[in-house]
């Protein structure tokens, strides 16, 4: 150690300084870590809500039954492959329904029997779905990861 010292001519006070910071650096990047690493679980949370009351297998029927897919493109429903309205492919992880409000098991059971009461310029039409089965199609659309 110390003929390292003399060789490169490093006073002693800047060892000790970068030891400092050294150590300061390895305390913050531990401290970091614990909410890095939790960030992606909370996240996801509110996400991928789980809609009271819904039945996510029901839902998936009822989709067929409404004929969504005919605008809609959704994973795990035969024949929703239509490309008139966005894909619902990973629509849990999106925060907001239409770009208009939260992502909320309320606002989807809302925005899926009328639409157009949470965006009244929406293109989407109102295809007549009852309380329970929207209940149902919002539980469905919430596996959608
Ligand atoms: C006539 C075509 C059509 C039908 C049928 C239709 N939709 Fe849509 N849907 C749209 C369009 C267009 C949008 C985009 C609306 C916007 O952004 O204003 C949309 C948006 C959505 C969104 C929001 C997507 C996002 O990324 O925010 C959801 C959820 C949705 N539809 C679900 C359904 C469900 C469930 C059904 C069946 C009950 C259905 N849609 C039937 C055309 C349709």
């Amino acid at each position: 150690m110390n003929s390292y010292l003399k060789r490169f001519h490093v006073p002693a006070f800047a060892v000790l300084a970068l030891a400092g910071v050294v150590l300061l650096g390895l305390t913050g990047c531990g401290g970091g870590q614990p909410q890095t690493g939790g960030a992606p679980a909370s996240s996801g949370t509110p996400t991928a809500a789980t809609v009271p009351g819904g039945n996510a297998q029901q839902g998936q029927q009822a989709i067929s039954k409404y004929g969504c897919g005919s605008c809609h493109t959704i994973p795990g429903v035969q024949g929703a492959n239509a490309t008139a309205a966005p894909s619902l492919a990973g629509f849990a992880g999106r925060s907001q329904i239409a770009s208009t409000v939260p992502n909320t098991p309320d606002n989807l059971v809302k925005w899926i029997q009328n639409p157009k009461s949470v965006k009244p310029s929406t293109a989407m039409p109102s295809v007549g779905v009852t309380e329970p089965d929207a209940k149902n199609i919002a539980a469905y659309l919430e596996t959608l990861k």
